[in-house]
Order: C-alpha cells, then sequence, then structure tokens
C-alpha cells in the first residue's frame, strides 16, 4: 500500500485532482451562428435517461447561445486535437468563426441544431433536460438524445486537464472486470 506525506492544499487548486474527465468541445447554433468552446468541468448524472452535467461560465459567448437555444452537442477530442483544443478555449465566438479558424467541419446533427465536430472521435447530442441550477450554479443539466461514437480506436487517447496547462493522455488500461459484481459493471 502507498503511505503518503501530505499537506495542507490550497482549496482553489484542488481541481488539479478532480477535473480529469476528459476534455470535450462543447457546439452550439443559435441565429444562424456556430461556436465551439473548450470544457473540462462535467459529469454523467443518470444512466436512463443518458444524464450530462456541466459547468458553462456565464461570460463565454456560448453561454447564451446554448442557453436559449437548449440545445449543444458534447464532442470528444484526442490529442490530435491539441492545438485545436488548447486555440478553442483561448478565443471568443463573438469575434472569431471558430471552425474555420481551426480547421473543423461541422455536421448536421439529427436531433438538435447545433452541429457534430467530425474530427472529433464522438459526439452526443444534447436537449437541456433541467434549467434550475443554470442561474445559480451556471450548471446546465442535459438529456444525450443521440450518440455518435467512432468503431476504432477502442480506447481513444484523450485528453485529461491538469490545470496550469498540463494535460494528461488517457494511457494504461487495468481491467478488474472478475472482481465486479454484475449489476455494478
Ligand atoms: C482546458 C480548458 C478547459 C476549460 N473548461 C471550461 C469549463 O469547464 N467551463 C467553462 O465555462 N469554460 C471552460 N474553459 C474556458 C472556455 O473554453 C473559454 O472561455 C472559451 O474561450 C469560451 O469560448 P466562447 O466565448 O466562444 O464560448 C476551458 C478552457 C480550457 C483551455
Amino acid at each position: 500500500m502507498p503511505r503518503y506525506t501530505k499537506k495542507d492544499y490550497p482549496l482553489v487548486d484542488i481541481r488539479r485532482h478532480l477535473e480529469t474527465g476528459p476534455i470535450v468541445l462543447v457546439s452550439s447554433a443559435w441565429k444562424g451562428q456556430t461556436n465551439i468552446m473548450t470544457m473540462g468541468w462535467h459529469m454523467m448524472m443518470g444512466f436512463s435517461p443518458a444524464l450530462f452535467g456541466c459547468y458553462i461560465w456565464e461570460q463565454n459567448h456560448s453561454f447564451e447561445m446554448i442557453r436559449r437555444s437548449r440545445q449543444c452537442v458534447i464532442n470528444v477530442p484526442t490529442v490530435d486535437l491539441a492545438s485545436q483544443v488548447v486555440g478553442i478555449g483561448n478565443t471568443s465566438g463573438a469575434s472569431v468563426d471558430k471552425f474555420e479558424k481551426f480547421g473543423l467541419t461541422a455536421d448536421e446533427a439529427e436531433e438538435v441544431k447545433a452541429p457534430l465536430i467530425r474530427e472529433c472521435y464522438a459526439n452526443f447530442e444534447c436537449q437541456l433536460h433541467d434549467s434550475r441550477l443554470i442561474k445559480r450554479y451556471s450548471l446546465f443539466v442535459w438529456e444525450v438524445v443521440k450518440a455518435h461514437v467512432a468503431v476504432s480506436p477502442v480506447r481513444p487517447k484523450t485528453m485529461h486537464y491538469r490545470g496550469d496547462g498540463e494535460f494528461m493522455i488517457a494511457g494504461a488500461t487495468l481491467n478488474l472486470r472478475r472482481k465486479f459484481r454484475a449489476g455494478m459493471l
């Protein structure tokens, strides 16, 4: 068993240890305009319906587009798109067409008006499920209504943000399936 020496840690930095889900690109459409933002603060909230929660800062151009359209697409990039991930997170859709600037292709979605990003490994079409936490926490609760996932690779090299400009890339797999109760898989 590992033994650690621990010290008090600044609360503003705990994100470095807790936000390591895959970085995603959120695409949106409103009144003829499309946009993309980079996002790390999200979580699954239910199996069926498939619920997904995420934090969208109200100062982002995406915020009003998404709040008004009540739709978005959650796109999962792999490390091949690292420079786009950072560029998209450091520019505002108020002044830049990010599909054009970052060389990405907008494909039509099936259930929502927001576009799918073709170059991403997976795309999840979302309809707003619950708006009650937006005002208070900027937290959007989505129902994923359609999912598109690449057939290979089976284990994509997704990017996981560690704060301070550093990303962890998905790597080794540890399969402990035989130790799981069937209902917990
Ligand atoms: C690695 C990374 C993670 C980010 N995570 C989030 C997030 O979870 N929520 C959020 O509102 N903004 C997040 N941002 C910031 C937005 O992507 C950024 O403000 C972007 O410029 C918003 O674009 P927009 O103004 O066109 O909507 C993140 C940026 C980066 C680079």
